[in-house]
C-alpha cells in the first residue's frame, strides 16, 4: 500500500482526471454517456478545479471527489452535493473512496455546511455500501428515474447532516 494524499485540484490535473472520468464508470454506477470517446474535457465553466479535491497514490492522481453547492439561492445555503467521486479501476479496493469522501465531508464542515446529498444509481451496490459507512442515509428514491443500456434505473437520493 503506497501512500495516498488528498489536496485540491488544479488545472493541470485535467489530463489525469479525463483519463480516470473515461474509463471509472460503468451502467451500474454512471452513464454511458459520460463516458462517450469524444469527451475531450474533464473540468468544464461549471465545474472548475475548485469543486474537486483529487487523492494521489505514491504522487499519481488515481480519484477524485467534486462537491459543489446545491442551490444558487441563499435558502438552500449549507446544503452541498457530492457530484461525482471515482477512482481509477487500478487503484480501488485500498481505501482512496473512503479518504475522499472522509476529505469531502472535512471540507464541507470547514464551509460551515450542515447536510451533505447526493444521487447514487440502485444498482450501485459498492457505492452504496461506501456511503452508508460514511453515515449517508436514504432519504428519497426516484424509481425508473434513468434508462440506461434499456433498463430502468432507479436513483437514490442520499444525504448526512453535519449539524
Ligand atoms: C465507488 C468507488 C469510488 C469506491 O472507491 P474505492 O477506492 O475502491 O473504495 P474502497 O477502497 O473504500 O472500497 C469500496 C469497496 O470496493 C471493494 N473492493 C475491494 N477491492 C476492489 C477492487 N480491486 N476493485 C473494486 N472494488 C474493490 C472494497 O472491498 C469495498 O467493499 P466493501 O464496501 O464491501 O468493503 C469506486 O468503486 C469507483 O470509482 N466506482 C465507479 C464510480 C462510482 O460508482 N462512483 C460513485 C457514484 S455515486
Amino acid at each position: 500500500m503506497g501512500e495516498v494524499t488528498v489536496r485540491r485540484a488544479v488545472e493541470a490535473d485535467e489530463a489525469a482526471l479525463l483519463a480516470i472520468e473515461l474509463t471509472a464508470w460503468d451502467a451500474s454506477s454512471g452513464f454511458p454517456s459520460m463516458t462517450a470517446p469524444d469527451r475531450t474535457a474533464f473540468f468544464s465553466e461549471r465545474s472548475g478545479p475548485d469543486a474537486h479535491l483529487v487523492a494521489e497514490l505514491d504522487g499519481e492522481v488515481v480519484g477524485y471527489v467534486r462537491l459543489q453547492d446545491k442551490y444558487p439561492f441563499p435558502e438552500g445555503a449549507g446544503v452541498l452535493s457530492v457530484n461525482g467521486l471515482a477512482v481509477a479501476g487500478s487503484a480501488r479496493g485500498r481505501g482512496i473512496g473512503s479518504i475522499l469522501l472522509t476529505a469531502a465531508g472535512d471540507e464541507a464542515k470547514r464551509r460551515g455546511a450542515r447536510k451533505i446529498t447526493l444521487f447514487v444509481h440502485g444498482t450501485n451496490t459498492v457505492a452504496r455500501r461506501l456511503y452508508e459507512r460514511h453515515g449517508y442515509v436514504v432519504e428519497g428514491t426516484l424509481p425508473r428515474e434513468f434508462v440506461i443500456d434499456g433498463q430502468y434505473v432507479d436513483t437514490h437520493v442520499l444525504a448526512r447532516h453535519l449539524d
